[in-house]
């Protein structure tokens, strides 16, 4: 892996550490950790020693502010702001990961950040987090899955509010919502994660993926689709144990 600047990426005993690493900046999202962050998820997707991760903020103020306004609309052209997205698409990315992913949340968790944590699986969230998507107020809309990922997280009537108020939620109201998992302290955030990583990464990691793709991709579709997605799935596991048991 590269030397990164404003990300840290660390693997300790089966978990990856991915560290959002611009406390001077809130850690807002900008293209340098949109480059670094890429390669980091491309590492946690096809490295098998990695078998859960867990996403952070530097710093004792944020896990993300959002994206870097000093970047904002910088793009040359919005053709050249496409053929970027195109080559490097990492809320596409993401998303495929079959492998868990975990957000540990303090801070300011804005825009972007947001966005970051709901391509997680499992949000914990310490009690001095901060959640709001002020992106109506810069007269734009989420574009890092979050119009797509918040609703499907927290319901469309939230969702909207949220969204189309600008209003910032505090870490207990997050819960409320369904936005986090858990609100913990600030010292247990890093433990609370770990705990949950810990867990997991004692299951098979086959049967971890393919129950995480038979509720992540079985959301997207009909109940009927969904039990035929369920279907498939677990006879490729039994296929695959089979095939295990014979060797
Ligand atoms: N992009 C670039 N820099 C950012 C940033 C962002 N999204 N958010 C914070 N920073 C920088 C500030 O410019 C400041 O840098 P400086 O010390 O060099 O002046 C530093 O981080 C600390 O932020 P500051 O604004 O001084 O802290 P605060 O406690 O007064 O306010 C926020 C914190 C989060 C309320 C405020 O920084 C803010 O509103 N940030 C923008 C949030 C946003 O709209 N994000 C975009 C979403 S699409």
């Amino acid at each position: 892996m590269g030397n990164f600047e404003v990300i840290i990426y660390e693997k300790q005993d089966n978990v990856g550490y991915v560290t959002l690493n611009r406390p001077q900046a809130l850690n807002a999202y900008n293209l340098q950790m949109r480059d670094e962050l890429y390669q980091v998820l491309a590492a946690i997707k096809d490295d098998p020693e990695v078998k859960v991760a867990i996403f952070r903020g530097a710093g004792d103020r944020a896990f993300c502010a959002g994206a870097d306004l000093t970047e904002f609309l910088t793009a040359p052209s919005p053709t050249i702001a496409r053929q970027v997205r195109w080559e490097r698409d990492v809320w596409g990315l993401f998303l495929s990961i079959t492998k868990p992913l975990i957000a540990a949340l303090h801070g300011y968790v804005l825009g972007d950040g947001v966005e970051i944590a709901l391509c997680c699986d499992i949000r914990v969230a310490s009690e001095d987090a901060r959640f709001g998507v002020p992106e109506m107020g810069l007269g734009i809309i989420p574009a890092a899955g979050g119009s797509q990922t918040l609703p499907r997280v927290i319901g469309r009537a939230h969702a909207l509010e949220v969204l189309l108020t600008g209003r910032w939620i505090n870490a207990e109201e997050a819960c409320h919502l369904k936005l986090v998992n858990q609100v913990v302290s600030r010292d247990d955030l890093l433990p609370a994660a770990e705990r949950l990583a810990n867990k997991i990464k004692t299951y098979s990691p086959v049967a971890i993926s393919y129950a995480k793709q038979a509720i992540t991709r079985g959301l997207d579709l009909s109940l009927e689709q969904g039990l035929e997605l369920e279907t498939k799935l677990g006879d490729c596991l039994l296929t695959s144990l089979a095939g295990k048991k014979l060797n």
